[in-house]
């Protein structure tokens, strides 16, 4: 962990998590810790998303993204919770094209995932290289499962949970969303 004396609130981040790959020839993309200074491109992100996209990632709410809204995303607790955004430069500019991130539940033991890639690049690779990466620092932080909550219509997402070793379960209390979860 490093401590950063500009955050008050945001103290401890982790300082070794960054990688880069190419998932299209060329093209680097790299995996590091959201901070808060990306509020801007966070914001890009979420509104660049097309409806579809952002009604599987918000389970159909339909969330005005304030920037208060945007402001919460990009405050990470990292002594509990993770955040890890995927980011390229386009035109000298650094953009946000996916975010990985869990939160940790009350009793410590288990965190609940949320993952987001955007529409142009969904389908190279990077949701699994993300997630893959998410379950790896749970791990390391002694978690011993993670779970997600998916909405029922949305079966590429359940494939892609399916593939990386998630059981499916149902929602007994809301058929409209199903849960996802594997030990670590
Ligand atoms: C679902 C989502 C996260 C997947 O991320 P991605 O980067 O597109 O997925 P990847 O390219 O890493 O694919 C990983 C695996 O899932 C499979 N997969 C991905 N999309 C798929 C689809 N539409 N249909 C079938 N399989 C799919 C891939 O074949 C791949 O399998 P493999 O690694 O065994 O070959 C992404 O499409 C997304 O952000 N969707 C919108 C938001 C959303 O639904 N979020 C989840 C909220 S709970």
């Amino acid at each position: 962990m490093e401590r950063n004396p500009d955050r008050k609130d945001q103290v401890l981040v982790p300082a070794d998590l960054t990688e880069s790959f190419e998932p299209i020839v060329g093209q680097s993309v790299t995996l590091r810790t959201l901070r808060r200074e990306d509020v801007d491109i966070e914001a890009a992100f979420l509104t660049g998303l097309s409806p579809e996209s952002r009604h599987n990632r918000l389970l159909g709410g339909m969330i005005k993204i304030t920037r208060e809204y945007v402001e919460r995303l990009t405050t990470i607790d990292y002594a509990r919770d993770m955040a890890i955004a995927a980011a390229l430069m386009l035109e000298g500019r650094e953009v946000l094209i996916g975010v990985a991130r869990y939160v940790l539940e009350s009793g410590g033991r288990a965190c609940e995932f949320a993952l987001v890639i955007a529409d142009d690049w969904q389908g190279h690779g990077i949701g699994r290289r993300m997630m893959e990466k998410l379950i790896t620092v749970a791990r390391s932080r002694g978690l011993e499962s993670i779970y997600g909550e998916v909405l029922s219509t949305n079966h590429d997402m359940l494939e892609f949970c399916r593939r990386l070793g998630f059981s499916l379960g149902r929602n007994a209390d809301d058929p409209t969303v199903t849960r996802v979860s594997r030990q670590l």
